[in-house]
């Protein structure tokens, strides 16, 4: 239908349209822009991811058969201390008899060596902080009141030989850190 001006009302309808069509590229390089700077900006947000080297050392690879047992072996791991203690078969099962329930920190004997997929893989090896729980003091292996445990100086912790506590200030038992089996006899820890 023609108006006075001879124009059609499709003509005003292609008018509105137009509006749209504007907003479309509108959105289009706003889109555009923010594409382009995320682009020059992640390899700004990438450095601050670690570095391969630096992933690396978040995990590291033990061969437990260098570890005699009846030994506690002493790594650095995330440059903290950690123990890896070699039980003999015979201490296994005396710390699993051992009750648990009514302990500081109550934990049985199989959930200190269970690792990170919930297995009990290799239970006469026992993978835990060397850090004392209390103020973070390095504890002696093979010392204390407690045959086979560790004994913390700085104020007088005393840990079982599955690094529970058992008497002083600490209060709770040496963590024990992830972990999981490759082989047999390799661990990864981390
Ligand atoms: S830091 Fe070990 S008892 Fe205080």
């Amino acid at each position: 239908m023609a108006d006075a001006t001879g124009n059609t009302t499709q003509d005003g309808a292609q008018a509105a349209a137009e509006p749209t069509r504007r907003d479309f590229i509108h959105i289009a390089s706003i889109a555009m822009t923010g594409v382009g700077a995320a682009m020059v900006a992640w390899p700004f947000i990438d450095q601050w991811n670690p570095a391969l080297d630096t992933q690396a050392l978040a995990t590291i690879n033990v061969d437990l058969s260098t570890i005699q047992e009846g030994s506690v072996a002493r790594r650095l791991w995330r440059g903290k201390p950690i123990f890896i203690s070699h039980l003999s078969a015979a201490k296994v099962a005396e710390l699993r008899a051992l009750p648990y329930q009514d302990l500081r920190d109550p934990q049985s004997f199989d959930a200190r060596v269970t690792d990170a997929n919930g297995q009990v893989t290799n239970p006469q090896f026992l993978i835990m902080s060397a850090n004392c729980t209390h103020l973070g003091c390095v504890p002696l292996a093979d010392a204390g009141e407690y045959p086979g445990g560790y004994f913390c100086p700085c104020h007088g912790s005393h840990y079982d030989a599955a690094g529970r506590i058992m008497r002083g200030p600490a209060p709770l038992n040496l963590p024990v850190i992830p972990h999981t089996y490759t082989t047999p006899t390799i661990v990864r820890i981390g």
